[in-house]
This record gives structure tokens, C-alpha cells and sequence, in this order.
């Protein structure tokens, strides 16, 4: 199957009060067309740079390398204005605060219609028509009303459906969400999980779903990739990573995840933090952490090789295999 999205080899460096530090250094992944792709890494891994990295949206400053190929072309290489053009329609993302997409003095109503009538020329009847249509894909109650209301009327799970809708107002092929259901309630967060997945499967859409907890990705993504430290430790289906973790990284925030049915069992939380950027420890990044490094994870850093099954796997020692 070809690739929606292949980004190969991506390093980003921003500058920051301890210099020049990478933040992003060497990721590589591909998003298929209708997947739900899931990132999952501890905060400060890197999750959202290398998502803005491929908008252009990145601080002053930054340097990106590597390659990001959409649609035939490399988003990392367009001029500003082609990839405006590319990130206001072909690729859509949200926050996880709905109000960074959303504007509070203006009803929602005007924000779908403006959006629709800047990028894909309607008339304003048939921007009206599309603004409906688009809250009734995401399910706001009462949509006709819900036009003339402004953001701030809304509780935070439907304040984030508004935002799925303005971002799939031009029809996107790629929404990259990042960490939208990390500020809800457990019921709401389920409820937006689903909105993603029912969008992908009836909107020939693919989704980057981003988030800092592997549980989110249990019961959605069709393959995920682990990022520490700004690199790729471990990616393949997300039912074999999530039953049969190779990565002891991926072990670790497996063990600490909370089981529902098993509440006895103590959660094991990882030991230690996550590095800064401007201290990536040598070798494998994770060595520190680890109960399996040896001599060769402290110096080497273990390049990310096929393991069969359409997985792949950083580490040197790879002790579940
Ligand atoms: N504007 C910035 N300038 C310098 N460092 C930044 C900036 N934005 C983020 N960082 C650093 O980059 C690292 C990765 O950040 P981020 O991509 O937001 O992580 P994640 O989304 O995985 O939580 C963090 O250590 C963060 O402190
Ligand atoms: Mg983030």
C-alpha cells in the first residue's frame, strides 16, 4: 500500500538558554491512508515538535533536517505559502486545549463558515450548509443552535468536537491530534476516541493520534511508535507492541499503566525521568533506566532494525525477544 505520510530521518534543533539542543533526532515513521497511527512517549519526548515540525509551525530558530514526503511532495522542502495551503486543507491538526484552534469572541457558526469560505471558496449558503453538516459529523447537540453560540458555552468535550469539525472543515487526509483527550474526564476522553475513529473510517482520513499515555492507545490505533528522547525506540502493530512489548521502555510504561480488572496489582512506575534534551545520555538514551543495559547500550546508540511482523526495534539487548 503507498504511504500517506512518510517522514524519514527528521532532526529538529531549537535554541534554547543552554544552547543549540536537538530535540527531535532521527524519526522515522510512516502513516498508512484510513490508519490511526498512535505516538506515544513520556512528556518531552518529543511528540509535538516533530508534529509541527512537518507544518512549518516550529519556533524561530529551529532547524529541521531529514525528509517528510505528502502527496508526492516534501513538506519539510515547500515554500511557506504552498504549505499553508497544504496545512490549512490536506493535513489538520488539534490541541489539547480546543481553544488554541478555537477563537472566543467569534460564534462557532462564523469560525466553520470563514474557514470553508478562505480555503475552499463557498458561497455563504453553502458554507452554512457545510457548518451544519460539520457539527453533525462530530455530534454537537442541536446543531443548528450550537452555530450561534460562542466556545466558551460549551463544556471542554464538545468545545474539542467544535475543533475536530473546523479541522475537518476543508476535508483533510491526515489529522494529526495531539493529546486532545489528555485535559477530559475519562467518559468524555472515550467519547472522543470514538468521534476519531468513526471520522477515520467514514472520511478515508488518517489520524495521528499523539499522547503521553499508552492507555489512550489501547483500544484505537492500528500501529503505534514509542518515542523517547527524541527518537523511535519501538513501532509495529499496536496489538503485538501493547500484548508482547520488546522495548524495556515500552515494558516499563506498560507495567505503569492502571489495570481496571487487576486493581491489586501494584502499579511498577518507571524509575527516574525522562532526560532533557540538552542531556541526552549517551548510547541508548533510556540506558540509565534500564535493568537490562549493558556496556554496549552506554556508548552505542542502537539504530531502530526490522524484528519481523512489521515491527522494529531499538535496543541492543532486546531481552523479551
Ligand atoms: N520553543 C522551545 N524551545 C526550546 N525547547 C523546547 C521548545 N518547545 C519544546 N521544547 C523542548 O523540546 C522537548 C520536546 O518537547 P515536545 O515535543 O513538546 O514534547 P512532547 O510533546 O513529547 O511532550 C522538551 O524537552 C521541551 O522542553
Ligand atoms: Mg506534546
Amino acid at each position: 500500500m503507498s504511504k500517506l505520510l512518510e517522514v524519514e530521518g527528521l532532526r529538529v534543533s531549537l535554541p534554547t538558554s543552554e544552547g543549540r539542543v536537538t530535540i527531535v533526532d532521527g524519526v522515522d515513521y510512516a502513516v498508512e491512508p484510513g490508519e490511526v497511527f498512535g505516538v506515544a512517549g513520556e512528556s518531552g519526548s518529543g511528540k509535538t515538535i516533530s508534529m509541527l515540525a512537518l507544518l512549518g509551525l516550529l519556533p524561530d530558530g529551529a532547524h529541521v533536517g531529514g525528509c517528510a514526503q505528502f502527496g508526492g511532495r516534501d513538506l519539510l522542502r515547500l515554500p511557506k505559502r504552498a504549505l499553508r495551503d497544504v496545512s490549512g486543507r490536506d493535513v489538520a491538526m488539534v490541541f489539547q486545549d480546543p481553544m488554541t484552534s478555537l477563537h472566543p469572541m467569534l460564534s462557532v457558526g462564523k469560525q466553520l463558515t470563514e474557514h470553508v469560505r478562505r480555503h475552499l471558496g463557498l458561497s455563504k449558503d453553502e458554507a452554512e450548509r457545510r457548518a451544519l453538516e460539520l457539527l453533525e459529523e462530530v455530534r454537537i447537540p442541536g446543531p443548528r443552535s450550537a452555530l450561534h453560540a460562542y466556545p466558551h458555552q460549551f463544556s471542554g468535550g464538545m468545545r474539542q468536537r467544535i475543533a475536530i469539525a473546523v479541522a475537518l472543515a476543508c476535508g483533510p487526509k491526515l489529522l494529526i491530534a495531539d493529546e486532545p483527550t489528555t485535559a477530559l474526564d475519562v467518559t468524555v476522553q472515550a467519547g472522543i476516541l470514538r468521534l476519531l475513529d468513526r471520522l477515520r473510517r467514514e472520511n478515508d482520513l488518517s489520524v495521528v493520534l499523539i499522547t503521553h499515555d499508552l492507555g489512550v492507545l489501547s483500544s484505537i490505533a492500528d500501529r503505534i511508535s514509542i518515542f523517547y528522547a527524541g527518537r523511535v525506540v519501538e513501532s509495529g502493530p499496536r496489538e503485538d507492541v501493547l500484548q508482547t512489548p520488546r522495548h524495556p521502555y515500552t515494558k516499563a510504561l506498560l507495567d505503569a499503566l492502571p489495570h481496571p480488572e487487576a486493581s491489586e496489582r501494584p502499579l511498577v512506575a518507571i524509575e527516574g525521568a525522562p532526560p532533557s534534551p540538552a542531556r541526552i545520555p549517551s548510547g541508548c538514551a533510556f540506558h540509565p533506566r534500564c535493568p537490562y543495559a549493558t556496556e554496549q547500550s552506554r556508548v552505542e546508540v542502537p539504530p531502530l532494525v526490522e524484528i519481523g511482523g512489521g515491527r522494529r526495534l531499538a535496543c541492543h539487548n532486546d531481552p523479551f525477544a
